[in-house]
C-alpha cells in the first residue's frame, strides 16, 4: 500500500486532485429556471417579514418576459435602463403575444426592471440590481400584492448580455386562477429567448458560456478518469 502511494506519479496526483476538485463543479444542479429562483427569494424575504406570499402567476411571468424582451437593446453600458412599455402595450401587444385571455387581465400595481451586460444570479440580481435600495424594498414589503409574475432575458446573441430582469406585482385579488389566465391550456407563449417563472423552462440559457465550462470539466474529468485506468493496468 505504502509502496502504491509512493509509486503514484506527479500527473496522477494531478489529475487524481482534479477529480476531486472539479467532480462537484460537474455535478452541481444547474440553477434551473432563474425567473422560479427569484420569485423565491423574493417570499422569502416577505416571509421573513412576517408578509403572506405573492403567488406566483404564470400569465403575468409571460406579460414579464414580453416587457423584458420590448427592453433589449435599452440597457447602456453602465448597466442603466432607459425603458417605459405604454400602457396600451400590455393589453394590445404582451397580452395577446402571451395568451392571455384579456377579461381576465388584472391590474399591474408594481413594476421592477433592471439590466445587467453581464449574467447575475438570482440572489445578486434581488438585493444589488432590483431592490437595492429602500425604496425599491418596500415593493417587496407591501402587503397589498397578492401576485408576482418575473421575466428574464439575456442579448440577441445567445449566452451574451445584456440581461433584462422584469419583476410585475399585482393586487388583483382573484390569484392564478382567475387573473391573467392564459388560453389554451395555459401554455402561454412558446419560448424561443428568456424564461419567464412559473413555468420548468430551464433558463440557465441565459449563461450558455457556463455551458461550455461545464462541458469542458466533463471532458478533462474523463481523460483524468482514462489516464487513472492506464496507470493502473
Ligand atoms: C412562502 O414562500 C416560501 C419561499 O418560497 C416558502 O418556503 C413557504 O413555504 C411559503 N409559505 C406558504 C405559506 O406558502
Ligand atoms: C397557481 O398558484 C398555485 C399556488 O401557488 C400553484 O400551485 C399553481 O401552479 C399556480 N398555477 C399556475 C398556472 O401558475
Ligand atoms: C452612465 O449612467 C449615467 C446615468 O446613471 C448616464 O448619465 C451616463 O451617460 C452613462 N454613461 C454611459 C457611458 O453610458
Ligand atoms: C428604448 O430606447 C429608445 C431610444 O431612447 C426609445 O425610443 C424607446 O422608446 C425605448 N423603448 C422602450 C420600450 O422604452
Ligand atoms: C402598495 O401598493 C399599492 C398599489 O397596489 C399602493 O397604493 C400603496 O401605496 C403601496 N403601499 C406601500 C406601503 O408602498
Ligand atoms: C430582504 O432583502 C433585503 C435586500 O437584499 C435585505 O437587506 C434584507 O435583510 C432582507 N430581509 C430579510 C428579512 O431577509
Amino acid at each position: 500500500m505504502a509502496m502504491e502511494a509512493k509509486n503514484l506519479g506527479f500527473f496522477n496526483w494531478v489529475s487524481l486532485s482534479s477529480i476531486l476538485i472539479l467532480a462537484p463543479l460537474v455535478c452541481s444542479k444547474n440553477h434551473g429556471n432563474a425567473a422560479n429562483d427569484l420569485l423565491e427569494i423574493i417570499n422569502k424575504n416577505r416571509t421573513a417579514q412576517n408578509l403572506p406570499n405573492v403567488t406566483e402567476n404564470r400569465g403575468l411571468g409571460c406579460i414579464a418576459l414580453q416587457y423584458a424582451q420590448q427592453c433589449r437593446g435599452n440597457c447602456t453600458s453602465n448597466n442603466t435602463l432607459h425603458c417605459h412599455a405604454q400602457e396600451d402595450d400590455f393589453t394590445e401587444i404582451f397580452a395577446p403575444n402571451c395568451g392571455v385571455e384579456l377579461p381576465t387581465f388584472g391590474s399591474i400595481s408594481g413594476t421592477v426592471l433592471g439590466c445587467q451586460q453581464k449574467y447575475l444570479h438570482p440572489q445578486e440580481a434581488f438585493s444589488s440590481l432590483l431592490f437595492p435600495g429602500p425604496k425599491k424594498l418596500s415593493l417587496v414589503k407591501n402587503g397589498s400584492f397578492t401576485q408576482v409574475g418575473v421575466g428574464i432575458i439575456g442579448g440577441r446573441k445567445k449566452g451574451k448580455g445584456p440581461y433584462i430582469w422584469c419583476v410585475l406585482f399585482s393586487d388583483s385579488k382573484g390569484r392564478n386562477a382567475t387573473t391573467f389566465v392564459l388560453e389554451d391550456v395555459g401554455k402561454g407563449i412558446e419560448q424561443k429567448s428568456g424564461c419567464y417563472s412559473g413555468t420548468s423552462f430551464d433558463c440557465s440559457q441565459g449563461d450558455k458560456r457556463f455551458d461550455v465550462v461545464r462541458k469542458l470539466l466533463v471532458l478533462l474529468m474523463f481523460v483524468s478518469l482514462s489516464v487513472q485506468f492506464f496507470d493502473l493496468l
